[in-house]
Formats: structure tokens, sequence, C-alpha cells
């Protein structure tokens, strides 16, 4: 029987997005108790294997897995037979033989994870981050704190909203959208669930196909910031050449980067996100990284809620109603 599995936003639709956005109100209020832990997934093993390296994915699955009693085994491809020539194919159908109930994994190659999931029968597979495709638990936990904090705005329940605080929203995406499997997730999540995506990079750094992304593309970061309600800056992907389609880091900077001046243009109320890990200096400002404004380190804290979120639907199939109903 095959088992579902979250591998790009496109498998939840707006309605899918809700729901998980609304599950993970109700454990953020979990993480704010001063016990953290629920029954929810007593008796499950959850297992991570990452090819690429990670420091926020990784720590904030393997904490929303304990935090709901789950088992986690963590896979260290470094110290693996990976090592020893096993193939991708033969390392996961080992995990499937040892009984485990999800496999949460990043890997450098976009399609790996759709392609686990074609091999295992008996096993939920988690889109951890595959290459420069889709990074939906980032998308997610994203699209959970820019609306957390617009209903913060109004003094309004998030779970109350929906989607209804993204409709008509302006959102710009800054920064090495080609490399970025984040620009990917938060576009189809944003538009999913009804706001504008304005993607804004120089030309090297925009995905060939961008004009099917159904967004608006800008070169004009300055000409933006007047109008938007969010601005999600990425990092220059190095790993993957990024830093081979600019003239230089400081030119790059001078026209892309969110820098102190820059927020000092940004409307009133409007937020930036940043997926992490962050360069200082490239792509973001010292100053707008330690900004009220800047939602780093709290996107960094929803994603233990969000992806507990995840782990709680995949393997019980519960919806908001089963959860608070006794789910925890
Ligand atoms: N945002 C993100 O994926 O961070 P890590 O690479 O540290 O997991």
């Amino acid at each position: 029987m095959n088992k579902p599995h979250l591998l790009s936003i496109n498998d939840l639709g707006r309605d899918g997005i809700v729901e998980v956005l609304n599950v993970a109100e109700s454990f953020a209020e979990v993480e704010r108790r001063t016990m953290k832990k629920v029954p929810a997934l007593k008796g499950k093993v959850v297992a991570t294997l990452f090819f690429e390296e990670s420091t926020r994915t990784r720590l904030s699955f393997e904490t929303a897995a304990k935090r709901l009693s789950a088992d986690v085994l963590s896979l260290s491809v470094a110290s693996s037979s990976v090592k020893k020539g096993e193939s991708l194919k033969d390392t996961l159908k080992t995990i499937e033989a040892l009984g485990i109930d999800a496999v949460i994994i990043r890997h450098r190659s976009s399609g790996a994870p759709l392609q686990a999931s074609r091999w295992l029968e008996d096993i939920s597979v988690i889109n951890a981050g595959d290459g420069w495709h889709e990074h939906p638990s980032q998308g997610l936990l994203d699209a959970f704190t820019v609306r957390q904090a617009w209903a913060g705005d109004l003094n309004v329940d998030p779970k109350e909203t929906g989607a209804e605080l993204f409709e008509g929203k302006r959102i710009v995406i800054v920064g090495d959208i080609a490399h970025s499997r984040v620009a990917r997730s938060e576009t189809l999540a944003y538009k999913a669930l009804g706001a504008d995506v304005v993607l804004c990079a120089p030309a090297t750094l925009l995905p060939k196909d961008s004009v099917n992304w159904g967004v608006e593309v800008t070169h004009d970061l300055d000409a933006e910031l007047g109008s938007a309600d969010l601005v999600s800056v990425l990092r220059l992907q190095a790993e993957r050449g990024g830093g081979e389609c600019v003239p230089s880091l400081r030119e790059f900077n001078a026209d892309f980067a969110m820098t102190e001046k820059r927020m000092g243009a940004l409307k009133a109320g409007a937020r930036v996100t940043h997926p992490g890990p962050m360069v200082r200096g490239v792509e973001i400002a010292s100053e707008v990284a330690d900004d009220p404004r800047c939602l780093v380190t709290t996107q960094v804290t929803n994603g233990v809620a969000v992806r507990m979120a995840v782990l709680y639907l995949l393997l019980t199939g519960g919806g908001t109603q089963e959860l608070e109903g006794g789910g925890k």
C-alpha cells in the first residue's frame, strides 16, 4: 500500500496548505507549554537521510518528530554504506526493511525524493530539499510565519483567516531564484493562497522557464519596495554556481541585496523573510537581519510546529478536528 508523501507544494493545493498551517497553529500552542511533548506519533519511527548539508531543516524535523513522541533515526551519509558504493535505491530499501514509517530526504539531485517515493511502498517520503527543485516544508513555514505576522497586525486568530490574508498581497522574492528550491516552493505556496508574486533578480539568476511560473518578473528591486507587503530574500547559491552568474558580489549587493537604506523605502507593515542560511553583507545587511521587521528567527522557531503538522498529517491522516479532539 502506498503511503502519502510530501514531495512538492503542488501535492497540497490551497486547502491542503491551509490545513497544514492550521494544524501547525495547534502545535505552536504545544510549543509554548512547559511540557512540549505530545504522544501523537508514539510507536512511529522517522528517519532523516541528508545527502547535503543542513542545520535548520534537519534539526527542525528531528525536534518535530521527538515532540510528537516518534523515535528518530538520523542516518549520517558520511559514515553509511553509501560511502562503500551502495545505491540510493538499496539504501532506501534497507530503511524500508527496518520498518520505518517516514523518511525525510535531502538530496542534491532534483527529483530524488520523487524517485524514492516510487521505490518505497510502505513509507511516507518527505522532500527536505532536492537540488534546484523544491523545499516544500520551507515554503509552508514561510507562509505560516507571514500569516501569523499579518494576523497579529489585525489582532485576529490566524486559524480563522484561512488564506484570506494572502489575497491581494504583493510578495517580492529577490536573489538567486534560478538555483533556489525555496523560490519554487514559496511561489507555489503564495500563489495557491492568493498572493501576487514578483521575482526580482538579474537575468542570469532567473529560471529559464519563469514565464511559465505565472508571476511578474523584474530586475529593479528599488521600484518594488514601496508596494511590497513581503520581501523574501534568497542567498546566492554558491554551491550550485550562483556566484558565477553575477559580475561580482559587490554588484549583486548594490542592486539586489536588502540593505538598511532599502528597509527605509518599505511601506509600513511590510516584512522581510530569509530561509537561511544568511550570508550577512552579501544578500542581506547585518542591520536588516537584526531588524524586528525581519522574521528570520521566527521562521526557524515556527519550522518545528509546521514540521510537526506535516509529520502528524502524513502519518495519521488526521485533520485539525481530530487533533483538537484528542490527538494531543
Ligand atoms: N533553510 C534551510 O533549508 O536551511 P538548512 O540548509 O540549514 O536546512
